[in-house]
């Protein structure tokens, strides 16, 4: 299991302190959550702060859009650092272009869906895209609470991509801890997000380590 630390819960003022603890404390990817108060109602970071991060780390910065009109940022982000930007489905008019945009620029591609967006939505862009999240909370905040019928999504997923996709991976993101983390493992998650588990812990490594 890949493990994704999201600095939503991370201590802004002392970001760069923040991304040197997690990146030491075996951090696989970066996770980025970028609100715009539209698509979702909080708003958070843009491209400025993926860019000035850059330079403190070396892993895969994972930007996840939860923004209107994503194809207008794309670039932005792929040129601030991002090596993988997630859109999300119910955002996205064109996901075709956007995906290809996103993969113009070098970037791995992935589409996000929403709790109550069907898996089902996903059958025609599987074949072109890396990464499916699975939103296991409603998108914009952290700290929330497992939607525990997100693990069958992970299996709809896999199974809908067996043929078209087979190297496809498939993330999880929103209330990920210690007490759902064996039931994503066992329905074949490859990347799972923790924002609030792993920055609210005492010790980042423990709680990186307990994931895995
Ligand atoms: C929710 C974000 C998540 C989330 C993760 O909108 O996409 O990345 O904040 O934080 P926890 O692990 O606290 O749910
Ligand atoms: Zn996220």
């Amino acid at each position: 299991m890949l493990v994704a630390p999201s600095l939503l819960s991370a201590d802004f003022a002392n970001l760069q302190k923040e991304v040197d603890a997690i990146d030491s404390a075996g951090a696989d990817w970066i996770h980025f959550d970028v609100m715009d108060g539209h698509f979702v109602p909080n708003i958070t970071i843009g491209p400025m702060v993926v860019k000035s991060l850059r330079k403190y780390s070396d892993k895969i910065f994972d930007v996840h859009l939860m923004i209107e009109a994503p194809e207008k940022y794309v670039e932005e982000f792929a040129n601030a650092g991002a090596n993988v930007i997630t859109v999300h489905q119910e955002a996205a008019v064109h996901i075709h272009r956007i995906i290809t945009l996103i993969k113009s620029f070098g970037c791995k591609a992935g589409v996000s869906i929403n709790p109550a967006t069907p898996v089902s939505t996903l059958e025609e862009i599987l074949p072109y895209i890396d990464m499916v999240l699975i939103m296991s909370v409603n998108p914009g905040f952290g700290g929330q609470k497992f939607i525990e019928s997100s693990v069958k999504k992970v299996k709809k997923v896999r199974g809908l991509a067996s043929d078209c996709n087979p190297d496809l991976k498939i993330q999880v993101d929103g209330g990920v801890n210690n007490n759902n983390i064996a039931l994503l493992k066992n329905a074949g998650c490859d990347i799972v997000v923790a924002g609030s588990y792993i920055f609210g812990s005492d010790n980042y490594k423990t709680a990186i380590d307990t994931l895995k």
